[in-house]
Order: C-alpha cells, then structure tokens, then sequence
C-alpha cells in the first residue's frame, strides 16, 4: 500500500511483528459498516461520483457476504483487516476501489471500529448483567421469610434475610449496569473524519457518517479523536468492577458449600469431583470465576500502562489495544453466562441456616435493644448483654435458652416478653428500616428490583 515512498519490501520477520489481522479480523463487519458510512457520505459529498459511491457499497456488500459465507481470501502478507479488505474491494472494482479511502486514515477507521465492536459487547453485557439479577431477583422471591447469619468480619453478626443477602447483589449489579450505560455515551462517538490527525481538506461530512453508524455524536478534535483510548479503558474498569462483584458472590458460594457450614448444595451439574477423594463435590465454577477476575485486572492494568507515555496522536503501540479487552469481554461474558446459571439452580438449605442462627448469639443486639426499651441508656444496655452473652457462653447455651430467672440476674426489669424478642425470625420481621433486613423491607426490594429488571428489554 505504501511501496511508492519504499525501494525494498519490509523484513519478513517486520511484517510478522507488525501484523495484526489475528486481532482485528474480528471486528471485519463493524470495519465494512464503517466503510459503507464513509463511502455514502463521499458521493453525497460530492467527493466521488454517486455511482462510484454505490459501486464501492455493493463491493463491500459482496465481501461481507465473502466473509459470513467463509470464502473470503484472507492474506497475511497484507497487514491487517482494513488493507485486506481494501484490496479485495480493488481486485473487485478496480481503480473504484482505491478511491475509498479518500479522505480517512486507517487511524481514524480503527478507532470507529473499535468503537462499534466494543459499543455491541458492552450491549451484550448489559444483557448479561440482567440475567444474572433476575436469576438472583427469583432466588430472593423464594426466600423471603429464610433467616441466616449475617456476619461482619465472618463472624456471626446479626439474623438477616437470605433474599436480603442475595439483592445486595442486585444491587452491585444494578449499579454496574447504570456505569455500563454510561460509559455507552462515551464509546458511541464517531472517530470518522479526523483523518490521520488533523481532519482533511475534502468536504467531509463527520456528523453524517456518524448517524449512520448509529452513533449519537463525531469527535470535536481530530487528534484526540485518533488517539484517544479512554472507551476502552471505562468498560475495562467496568469488567473489573464486575468480576469483583462476582468474585465476592463466589466466595460466598464456595463458603456456604462447604459442609462444615452447609447452607446450600451445589447443582451436580455445576461442580466437579476429586479423581481421588470420593466423597468431594468441589466448587470448581465459582473459584475459575473467582480466578478469572484477576485477568480482568490485568487488562485494566495493560491498557493503563499501553497508555500512559503516548504523545499525541496515534502511535502504533495502539495496536495492542485490542487483546486485554477480548481477554476481559471473554472473562466477563463467560462469567456472568455461568454464574446466572448456577445461581438458578443452587438449592439452599434453610433448616442449616436456622440451626447456624441459632449459635454464636446472634440475638444479642435484640437483649441490648429491649434493654433499651426498658429505659436502659444502650452503653449499659450493651454491658448487660455482653455479661449474659459470657454466662450463657461458660454454660454452653444460648440467650434464650437461659430462665428467666437466669436473665433477671443481670437485669431485673426483663420480663417474659424478652423471649419473643429473641427469636431470630422476629429480629429480622422488626427490621423495616428503608433498605433493611425485615421482610417487609425486603419486599419491598424485591419490587423495586423487578421494575428495574422489566422497565429494560432484554
Ligand atoms: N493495525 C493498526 C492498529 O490496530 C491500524 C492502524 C494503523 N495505522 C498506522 N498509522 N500504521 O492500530
């Protein structure tokens, strides 16, 4: 393509370096749509004939039915996917076809095909991202009233709501999905028009080609529109963020597994076994998503660093652009596939979560607040309680298997009403604080969450 300026061809082993057709052949049809935009927008502009126009169009149409079709005649001695297609689009049309990429710069037309590759992934995600709420949303239906141990540091803190439990999943979902969207308005904004760097002298017409991408806006500034990488960065962070929220959720999983806690039994189809200990049922998928994670991270980490030291405008190490975000769209899109699944078919076990509820004084914030009620300022209040915990403790028993005899000793005005007070189903039902743990708050969550999960098409 630029043997004019050259005497001898590149070193082979510089044209193996160089080459990049393994990673952008796969965005050959967002290149063409790209293309299509370009070469409509030039004959409307004058720019070429209108009939060189729809010759250039229907080429590319022919080479994309080429490519979906398998026939295409990919060459690796030509450098990437735009010179591939290009030059078939020549040996097609003729001299036609080297009037395409009048006006445009291969630098302005990789950074809209990222674009749009990256606009459909990101779509794609936000699909995703959905299906695992309204998995863990149906979870939560069928789990209302089932008490657990909440737990701060691990340690049995307070009886919450499972269903609780699984919306604040939803929750973090929900918000990786508002910052996918957002990010959305950043990525969809055409390159197109900037040229090599500094715009071009023919009558371009920016604002059109992006409409008819689909994009929202075009660039303002021709050299950041070629360099700037910053719409692969945000959904990166969003990958990350992402597979941090699922990572948490595995550990959860791996934890309530576990037989020791056996809060839920893992679905035969979703776990593996040892090739030496026959009694294992290990939870393989959620520690590989566990895992995975960290090469979201990488990615983010590859992509800040590629970054970094580039002076204005484009420079090729932009090339490598493209492999941490197919590694993060691979992790991501496989995760949330798998973890949607799971989450479907995980049979938790309340009568296990009872029994844990019921260790580990998890109603002893309930003997405090009674105390409170009983005009007992809660420091002392909390004194009181932390002195029975101690008695109940050295006897091995709970707080509410202790007589009422037994609790008068570290309080005289506790009367019979205290055992209802203790029971964990009532320390979770009293709980209808907005966003709290009560079943009524819950509830009304889960409302909350399906208006969200409906008010978005699939
Ligand atoms: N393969 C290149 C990339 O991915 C395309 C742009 C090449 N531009 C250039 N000036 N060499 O960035």
């Amino acid at each position: 393509m630029w043997s004019g300026r050259f005497s001898r061809d590149s070193h082979q082993l510089v044209r193996e370096f160089t080459n990049s057709l393994d990673n952008d052949r796969v965005f050959a049809e967002q290149d063409i749509q790209g293309s299509v935009a370009h070469a409509r927008m030039l004959g409307r502009q004058g720019i070429i004939s209108q009939e060189e126009a729809d010759q250039l169009v229907s080429g590319l149409e022919r080479i994309r039915e080429e490519i979906r079709e398998g026939s295409f005649p990919w060459r690796s001695d030509l450098e990437d996917v735009h010179l591939n297609i290009e030059h078939r689009l020549t040996e097609m049309l003729g001299q036609v076809g080297e009037k395409l990429h009048t006006g445009r710069s291969r630098n302005d037309q990789v950074a809209l095909d990222l674009r749009l590759y990256v606009s459909q992934r990101v779509q794609q995600w936000e699909v995703l991202l959905r299906k695992l709420a309204r998995s863990l949303a149906d979870q939560a239906q069928e789990h209302l009233e089932t008490v657990m141990p909440g737990y701060t540091h691990l340690q049995p803190a307070q009886p919450v709501s499972l269903a609780h439990h699984l919306l604040a999943y939803v929750q973090m979902l929900k918000r990786d999905g508002q910052r996918l969207a957002q990010a959305q308005e950043r990525i969809r904004v055409s390159p197109l028009g900037a040229a090599a760097l500094a715009g071009t002298t023919y009558p371009v017409d920016p604002e059109a080609t992006a409409r008819e991408v689909g994009f929202e806006k075009c660039f303002a500034n021709s050299m950041d529109a070629v360099s700037d990488r910053d719409f692969v960065l945000e959904p990166l962070f969003c990958a990350a963020t992402i597979t941090t929220h699922l990572s948490r959720l595995c550990e959860e999983i791996i934890f309530w597994a576990n037989p020791s806690v056996g809060f839920m039994r893992l679905p035969d189809a979703f776990a593996t076994g040892s090739s030496i200990m026959p009694q294992k049922k290990n939870p393989d998928i959620a520690e590989l998503i566990r895992g995975k994670a960290a090469g979201t991270f990488g990615a983010l980490q590859t992509m800040l660093s590629l970054l970094k030291g580039l002076p204005l405008a484009y420079n090729r190490d932009l090339q490598e652009d493209k492999k941490p975000f197919y590694q993060a769209d691979e992790i991501v899109t496989g995760s949330l596939t798998l973890m949607a699944q799971l989450i479907a078919e995980i049979e938790f076990l309340p009568d296990r979560m009872r029994k844990a509820v019921s260790a580990g004084y998890l109603n002893a914030t309930e003997l405090a607040d009674y105390l409170v009620g009983r005009g007992i300022p809660f420091r002392t209040a909390h004194h009181i309680t932390g002195r029975a915990v101690a008695y109940a403790e050295s006897r091995d028993k709970g707080l509410e298997d202790l007589t009422l005899r037994e609790l008068r000793g570290f309080c005289e005005d506790v009367d019979q009403e205290v055992f209802q007070v203790l029971d964990p189903h009532q320390a979770v039902a009293r709980r209808n604080t907005p966003g709290g743990t009560g079943f009524e708050a819950v509830s009304r969550q889960l409302s909350e969450v399906r208006a969200w999960l409906d008010s978005e098409g699939e």
